[in-house]
């Protein structure tokens, strides 16, 4: 995979903007895997900036969420469908009718998860998959052990993701027990994966996910299975990699007519 070390934060969030308006500008309407967390803020803002600026045009995109909890009331303003309206379709001027999120309010949830394949299938699969890492690895919900085969599904969340989840609640048991969220098969199936990690809380995860062993016990290492996943981190979470100065050359001969 291809591994982006940078100085800090804003310089993640502009590099990761450039692939996705590289994606766009070759397919207007191009599919966004859209994620959710603190990660891709800076990225999602910085497209913003670029579509209010008239640099970019996503009026022709769509997107669809890599996950949902289950169970929040309608509306609840940290559900990933409020999350998504509000940081993404609205700023970056989506067509609120071409944004998914997986039904986490639905009665049947399993009958929602086949839904949410084939809508995705439907819409001829994603073009870029954004991606942030949670400390323990995963990727969506794909909490450790997760099949690197899964498709969307019911999950449990790890007591850890619930523990680092409950700063966008009023108390951590406000934070759902369940989510629906895409499986690592689904999320490999986009052609092209890039992934965000700022800050030292996510250096052991982005090591074990580019340089440790294939395992579900880190499900972002499936990212080694991806024929064209980026990953994009500041020197904080850069800094357990072994290979740093390594990635460091290979970025900075990047031939010219390989960057976006
Ligand atoms: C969340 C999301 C993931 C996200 C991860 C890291 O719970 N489901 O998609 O990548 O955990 O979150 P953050 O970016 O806030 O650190």
């Amino acid at each position: 995979m291809e591994v982006i070390v940078l100085p800090g934060p804003d310089d993640v969030a502009r590099v990761a903007a450039d692939v996705v308006a590289d994606v766009v500008r070759r397919r207007p309407g191009a599919v966004l895997g859209l994620a959710t967390g603190s990660s891709p803020v800076g990225v999602y803002a910085e497209l913003a900036r670029r579509v209010t600026a008239g640099e970019l045009d996503l009026t022709g995109v769509s997107g669809f969420a890599l996950d949902e909890y289950v169970g929040l009331p309608a509306g609840h303003p940290e559900s990933y469908a409020a999350v998504i309206a509000r940081d993404v379709t609205g700023p970056l001027g989506l067509d609120p009718a071409r944004v998914h999120v997986p039904d986490g309010r639905a009665a049947d949830l399993e009958a929602a998860a086949e839904a949410y394949e084939q809508a995705l299938a439907d819409a001829g699969g994603v073009d870029v998959q954004l991606l942030g890492i949670g400390a323990n690895g995963h990727i969506g919900f794909n909490e450790p052990t997760s099949s690197f085969g899964s498709r969307t599904r019911l999950k449990t969340l790890a007591a850890r993701t619930r523990a680092d989840n409950a700063r966008f609640f009023t108390s951590p048991d406000e934070v759902p027990l369940h989510c629906l969220t895409q499986g690592l098969g689904t999320i490999l199936g986009a052609r092209r994966l890039l992934l965000v990690a700022q800050g030292s809380a996510k250096a052991e995860a982005v090591a074990a996910a580019v340089e440790g062993p294939l395992t579900s016990m880190v499900p972002a290492s499936a990212l080694q299975l991806h024929p064209r996943a980026t990953v994009v981190v500041d020197e904080e979470a850069a800094a357990r990699l072994t290979l740093l100065d390594h990635y460091r050359q290979v970025y900075a001969a990047k031939p010219d007519w390989q960057r976006p």
